[in-house]
């Protein structure tokens, strides 16, 4: 391998969210985090150069138009995704939640129904309801850890509540799914059919370890000029400290209203160096991606054997995409208090709680596996020491 991925990197007093705030939020000081979906490895060598490159030039004035950015973004989705995209549909954004928040204001009003699909990504629900919109649950169905849509459901559920806009997490966080492509098309007929817009945050799209991920809008003509399209280099390269992310939305209606909606904020443009990075993770980041996906490949072969071989009684989910596995610790017959105490005190790992993406949640833990073996592995064999005694 050309890049190591093996190296342990102290993030401890980095102001990272992941490391740093454990004391405040009650956890013991040695507690291994597993929580937030960010990656413990370096960004690739040329994104690191481009962001020193802008930082030395030390001028730091208002940035143009990101053409360069663009550029690179367009090669990366047609040649990866097979999607070519246009330079007037892309709108940077600091970010996908950003981006979510300004489409619900933009398409939809106050007390209007938008359909999300739980256990979601938990900002789906929060920006629903923070936005005063209703929120329409179609609930996947899990069946001996592989989930899956319930179609008839989804559509009677449109229906029934005059569902305006459709939140699609594709791959899906929590669950680790890659819908295929009879999945999507589904999906998009029944949006067609009764006029929901469908926003597609696809930001895990380059984490795929079993099928192929299809970007929704290259489905299908309509499908495009039904879709806005979130995408972002923050997870794919770890970059979500320098906040960039590229929207597309081909339909200028929408995106004239899109546009506005970011006027009303203020925003107008994604800053020098996470411009810089962008570009240059897309340019020049294909083989380390590629490696990286190799390396998570095996922390995700990894924890499956682990857990087969020393705790059965854990489920894991069919780990199609993302670096987020989601267990099912049902099996323990333990109350929330007491798993969260055993893992948190015990285990000494700081996983999400499986409720926050929605009650369907209960009883499962989101682990995220985006770090080195050496620490995986302690991580693990703490886990099993923890759940030994019970
Ligand atoms: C599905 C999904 N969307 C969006 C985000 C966050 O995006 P951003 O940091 O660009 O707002 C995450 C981060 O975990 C995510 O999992």
């Amino acid at each position: 391998m050309k890049y190591n991925f093996d190296k342990l990197i102290n993030r401890r007093g980095t102001n990272a969210i992941k490391y740093d705030f454990s004391i405040r939020e009650g956890m013991p000081e040695d507690v291994i985090p597993m929580w937030v979906a960010d990656m413990d490895f370096q960004s690739p060598p040329a994104v690191i150069e481009a962001v020193i490159k802008a930082a030395r030039h030390g001028v730091f004035g208002y940035p143009s138009n990101p053409y360069k950015c663009f550029e690179a973004v367009y090669n990366w989705f047609s040649s990866r995704f097979n999607w070519n995209t246009e330079y007037e549909w892309l709108i940077q954004t600091p970010g996908v939640v950003y981006a979510l928040a300004t489409a619900i204001r933009a398409l939809t009003d106050p007390g209007d129904s938008i359909l999300i699909q739980r256990p979601v990504y938990h900002p789906f629900s929060n920006l629903i309801r923070v936005n005063k919109r209703k929120l329409v649950n179609s609930p996947l169905v899990n069946v001996n850890g592989r989930y899956s849509i319930d179609f008839d459901d989804f559509e009677a559920k449109i229906v029934e509540n005059n569902v305006k806009l459709f939140l699609l997490c594709s791959p899906h966080n929590p669950v680790s799914r890659v819908w295929s492509k009879d999945e999507l098309n589904k999906l998009g007929e029944i949006c067609l059919k009764h006029d929901v817009i469908v926003v597609a945050d696809e930001i895990h799209c380059d984490f795929v370890f079993q099928g192929r991920h299809y970007m929704f809008a290259s489905l299908k003509k309509e499908f495009l000029d039904n879709t806005i399209t979130c995408t972002a280099p923050s997870k794919t390269f770890n970059l979500a400290g320098l906040q960039a992310a590229n929207i597309f939305i081909a339909n200028k209606a929408i995106r004239d209203k899109f546009k506005e909606e970011m006027k009303r904020s203020g925003y107008s443009h994604i800053n020098l160096i996470a411009s810089a990075a962008c570009q240059a993770a897309y340019k020049y980041g294909a083989d380390w991606l590629d490696e990286l996906n190799l390396y998570l490949e095996g922390n995700i072969s990894f924890v499956k054997s682990f857990l087969t071989r020393k705790m059965p009684e854990i489920t894991l989910s069919d780990p199609q995409g993302t670096y987020l596995l989601w267990m099912d610790f049902r099996k323990y017959k333990l109350g929330e208090n007491e798993l969260e105490n055993i893992l948190i005190n015990k285990a000494k790992i700081w996983m999400n709680k499986g409720s926050m993406f929605g009650v369907e949640g209960k009883g499962y833990y989101r682990m995220n596996i985006a770090l080195p073996r050496s620490l995986l592995y302690k991580a693990l064999e703490q886990l099993s020491s923890a759940f030994g005694a019970i």
